[in-house]
């Protein structure tokens, strides 16, 4: 017998922000700006975080830094996440002003890409607990009272899950919530995310534990808190082209066909960014808002070389029509 939690409606708490729901969109670099935040926000996201921005970076006042830190009026409550090696860097970020707007700061301890782990940055800090746990008492500290929280992998290889440990460390480090994606460093972005590890972990904190890894339905996410008994679900790739998944799982009836959401999604992009930007950023995800339909082989085609943003436009509506 399914012994699904009635819990889609549960708001989950983090220090004392309290969230509509606790149906989460994962920060995914090159993905997760503004304009696609915003749609996720509006479609029931309990909560979207921005994507990583560099601790060394923000002191060196790096524009293109800042600007990944841009936020929508609609981002209530707010969240950012910041990665780095060095807790008096990660501390002086934190209390740079552009930081004042965020409600929630994200630690990300589990980002693979060798230019981030090779300087001892992301997931690298799986295998560094002692050094983890002063990032996350000086992010703590330069954060308050504004709840921290981290994001990491279960471990870095499959010889050496350290989830559980790595979870006290966060709670005893005076993190507020923890995120884990069920996978190893060294699997990726492939492979099956393991629930049971998160279950343990779930059952050894106090603090909320959100769940992240292959959800990409309302099914999914009844499985997985049922799973692990998490107090929240954080989806990724099961959010892209399909950001009505939070609506979905939340019961909010907002039926929009896709031509809608794709339309929506240019034209926020349209408002938020200047032309190459959005030219360059909207084609990886109008590749996955046509996903599946039938005669859009052609059209992604079309799309890759089309050379203005109007031209997108056109082009969707064409296609739309077609229908
Ligand atoms: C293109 C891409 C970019 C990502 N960027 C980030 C990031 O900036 N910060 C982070 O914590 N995780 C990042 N992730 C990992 C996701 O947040 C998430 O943990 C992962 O995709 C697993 O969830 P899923 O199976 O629901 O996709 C990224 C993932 C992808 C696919």
């Amino acid at each position: 017998m399914k012994k699904y939690y009635n819990i889609a409606m549960k708001n989950l708490k983090i220090g004392n922000i309290e969230l509509e729901g606790n149906v989460l969109l994962a920060p995914m670099a090159g993905f997760t700006s503004l304009p696609f935040r915003r749609q996720a926000r509006e479609m029931g996201a309990s909560l979207a975080t921005t994507e990583m921005v560099s601790a060394k970076a923000c002191l060196f006042g790096n524009e293109k830094t800042f600007e990944i830190l841009d936020t929508h009026e609609c981002e209530v409550p707010c969240a950012c996440q910041i990665f780095g090696s060095d807790p008096d860097v990660i501390a002086e970020a934190i209390k740079l002003p552009i930081f004042d707007k965020f409600d929630i700061i994200d630690i990300n301890m589990g980002c693979p890409a060798p230019k981030i782990v090779s300087n001892g940055e992301g997931s690298a800090l799986l295998k560094d607990m002692d050094l983890a746990k002063k990032i996350i008492k000086s992010a703590v500290e330069a954060a308050f009272p504004r709840p921290v929280t981290v994001k990491f992998r279960i471990g870095y290889t499959k010889d050496n899950i350290v989830a559980v440990e790595f979870a006290k460390m966060c709670e005893n480090a005076g993190a507020s919530a923890i995120t884990i994606h069920g996978r190893t460093t060294e699997q990726g972005y492939s492979g099956r995310a393991d629930m049971g590890i998160i279950a343990d972990c779930k059952k050894a904190v106090n603090i909320p534990v959100i769940a992240n890894g292959d959800c990409n339905s309302k099914e999914d996410f009844e499985r997985i808190i049922d799973e692990t008994g998490a107090d929240g679900v954080m989806i990724g790739r099961g959010a892209l082209g399909n950001p009505q998944i939070f609506s979905e799982i939340k019961g909010i009836k907002n039926q929009k066909s896709r031509k809608e959401i794709v339309t929506c999604y240019l034209e926020y992009m349209k408002e938020y960014f200047p032309e190459k930007r959005a030219l360059l950023e909207s084609r990886a995800h109008i590749m996955f808002f046509l996903k599946g339909l039938a005669g859009s082989t052609k059209v992604k085609t079309e799309i890759m070389k089309a050379s203005n943003f109007d031209e997108i436009f056109c082009i969707i509506n064409d296609f739309f029509n077609k229908f």
